[in-house]
């Protein structure tokens, strides 16, 4: 799976150096690479902000370096080349270097910014290169890749739909991913809207009723979720079937417990115990529908009732 990020903060992705997902990029299950989306910019102060129109607090991302960007990213322009970096030729040091656009970016472009207001620091290539495989070239590499390689462009959003493992388990099919992560009050709504009526897939989503910074946050929750799910990137598989929200019925799962048998007084339940794996599976079931209908109602009113067995109707 091929996944980009565009941020005003691409060092913020570093950390998908780490883990799991740090195992899967050496595998090559995934291949991330994270932008920096002032490298898109042409002014001195590479502001890609703006006022709300209709007034208001705050400021709101500016639809033209979005555009620039994503129709780079997304093969539906010739590569835009920024106009403080023309080719490496053009620099006496060892900082130029090309990004997955096929433009060439440098430190010095980056640490002209006046970006104070962002936390923009150093070279955002660089934060680009520690994460990732450098692409020289999104458009071949994407028809390379075959099968369903058509982008899916996904900006989180506080006020969109909220992403559920269902979302998780349909984007973790899809060939490339590119996620653009909003700042300050958003993103100007023409940008989705745009990209739409080009035909791009383009999803916006919650991660959940309350109200982050930025998009940074939300497009790392909702990578693990989808990344985690592809062939070859857990251990063991198994784990995954398992999970709350997993499968055709969502249910949260029942309590996990492990040695000792008692722990300060507090005995495990006899059946996990016993050697009968029935009453085992029983036992868990009862569990995972007392503790969804307890906490979270509103998933018993959505279960599938052809699927509870008698058992569950008893429960
Ligand atoms: N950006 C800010 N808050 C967010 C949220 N809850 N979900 C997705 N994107 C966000």
């Amino acid at each position: 799976m091929k996944i980009d990020i565009v941020s005003v903060f691409p060092e913020y992705f570093d950390v998908l150096n780490l883990s799991l997902f740090g195992k899967a990029q050496e595998k090559g299950l995934v291949t991330v690479t994270a932008h920096n989306l002032r490298d898109w910019t042409h002014d001195v102060h590479h502001s890609v902000d703006d006022t709300p129109a209709g007034g208001g607090a705050g400021m709101v991302m500016k639809p033209e370096v979005w555009a620039e960007c994503l129709d780079d990213l997304l093969g539906l322009a010739p590569a835009v080349i920024a106009p403080d970096a023309v080719s490496s030729d053009a620099h006496d040091d060892d900082s130029a270097s090309v990004s997955p656009s096929g433009a060439v970016n440098s430190a010095e472009a980056a640490d002209t910014t006046d970006a104070a207001d962002s936390g923009h620091a150093g070279n955002p290539t660089d934060a680009a290169a520690s994460v990732t495989s450098i692409v020289s070239d999104t458009t071949s590499d994407t028809s390379e890749a075959g099968g369903n390689a058509a982008p899916v462009l996904i900006f989180p959003n506080p006020s969109a739909p909220l992403f559920t493992q269902r979302d998780a388990t349909e984007l973790s099919h899809a060939d490339h991913l590119l996620f653009g992560c909003g700042r300050y009050e958003g993103y100007d709504a023409r940008i989705p809207e745009y990209y739409r009526a080009q035909g791009v897939d383009v999803r916006e989503y919650s991660i959940g009723d309350y109200v982050l910074n930025g998009g940074e946050v939300a497009v790392s929750v909702m990578l693990e979720a989808i990344t985690r799910l592809l062939p070859g990137f857990m251990g063991n598989p198994d784990s995954i079937v398992e999970e709350s929200y997993t499968g055709g019925n969502a249910l949260l799962e029942h309590h996990q417990y492990t040695k000792p048998a008692t722990w300060r007084g507090i005995a495990v339940p006899p059946i996990l115990t016993s050697g009968d794996h029935g009453k085992v599976d029983r036992f868990r079931r009862d569990e995972a529908l007392t503790r969804t209908n307890d906490i979270r109602p509103d998933l018993i009113e959505q279960l599938d009732c052809r699927q509870l067995d008698k058992q569950d109707r008893k429960t």
